[in-house]
């Protein structure tokens, strides 16, 4: 059971924010990274169609026979988890739930949240950060450009420049203590952020999340103790532009592609 693999997915690069932080934790474990970089961006899909393209995701995951699944997308944990979330007999360890306790427990007064479309229409964070600390005034703001800024590799034009500086300005307005990148490809933009505000100003949930997962696969006995492979990629579209986007976080060498899963 506890060779099985685990399987971590996102829309593009952004989950392997998450991955980074995560293979720091649990070295031996064998991991199945999916990019869904044909469907991306995510933020800017209806309820139906982020259940629609999860589910898939979750059937290829099954496929490989995974004994978990992390899924390194809030923009997918905040829609389609609930509603997938009792379907499948592997763990599913979702971004947005998972983090929210650990923050909301900080005892910050006032938290800004820059995210997807998606994820901010849903207000999952300012649901489930307030309730476990009702009294955190959490202020939400989307940002559509930014995951394509980052996937396509743009952060140095001036254009996005602009795009960031005005989004990070919208919720520093607020006056928050700290800012939750809720999405994650942002952590990507950290260096252009921090331009701008403070760098301590921004929460990436990665660490929070990543050792969750730890505890999570430790207190259920689910630790791996014989890794079996390297790390596998795959994503279903775009293999070149996903390694080189990626580098920030994770060096890539081989993409499995296409990928059955998402497309
Ligand atoms: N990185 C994902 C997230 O955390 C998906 C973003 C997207 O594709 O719009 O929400």
């Amino acid at each position: 059971m506890n060779n099985r693999p685990i399987g971590i997915f996102d829309s593009g690069v952004g989950g392997l924010s998450v991955f980074a932080e995560l293979i720091q934790l649990l070295p031996d474990e064998n991991y199945i990274y999916f990019g869904d970089t044909l469907n991306l961006p995510y933020g800017n899909k209806s309820f139906e169609e982020l259940v629609s393209i999860t589910s898939n995701i979750f059937d290829f995951f099954k496929s490989k026979n995974v004994k978990a699944v992390v899924m390194a997308c809030n923009t997918t944990s905040a829609t389609a988890y609930d509603a997938l979330k009792s379907k499948y007999d592997f763990k599913i360890y979702p971004i947005v739930q998972n983090v929210s306790k650990q923050i909301a427990l900080k005892n910050y007064s006032k938290i800004g949240v820059l995210a997807t479309n998606a994820t901010i229409n849903s207000h999952a964070y300012k649901k489930e950060i307030q309730k476990y600390n009702p009294n955190v005034q959490v202020f939400e703001h989307p940002c559509p450009n930014w995951v394509n800024i980052v996937e396509h590799e743009l952060q140095m034009e001036n254009d996005s420049r602009e795009d960031i500086k005005f989004h990070l300005n919208e919720v520093l307005k607020h006056n928050p203590e700290k800012i939750i990148l809720g999405c994650t490809h942002y952590p990507y933009l950290i260096n252009i952020l921090s331009e701008f505000a403070p760098e301590n100003i921004f929460i990436n949930p990665a660490k929070y999340f990543a050792q969750s997962i730890f505890d999570d696969l430790k207190c259920n006995n689910l630790i791996n103790n014989q890794k079996l492979y390297e790390p596998k990629f795959y994503v279903s579209a775009n293999p070149e532009q996903f390694k080189s986007s990626s580098r920030l976080f994770y060096n890539v060498k081989d993409v499995n592609f296409p990928a059955a899963a998402g497309s």
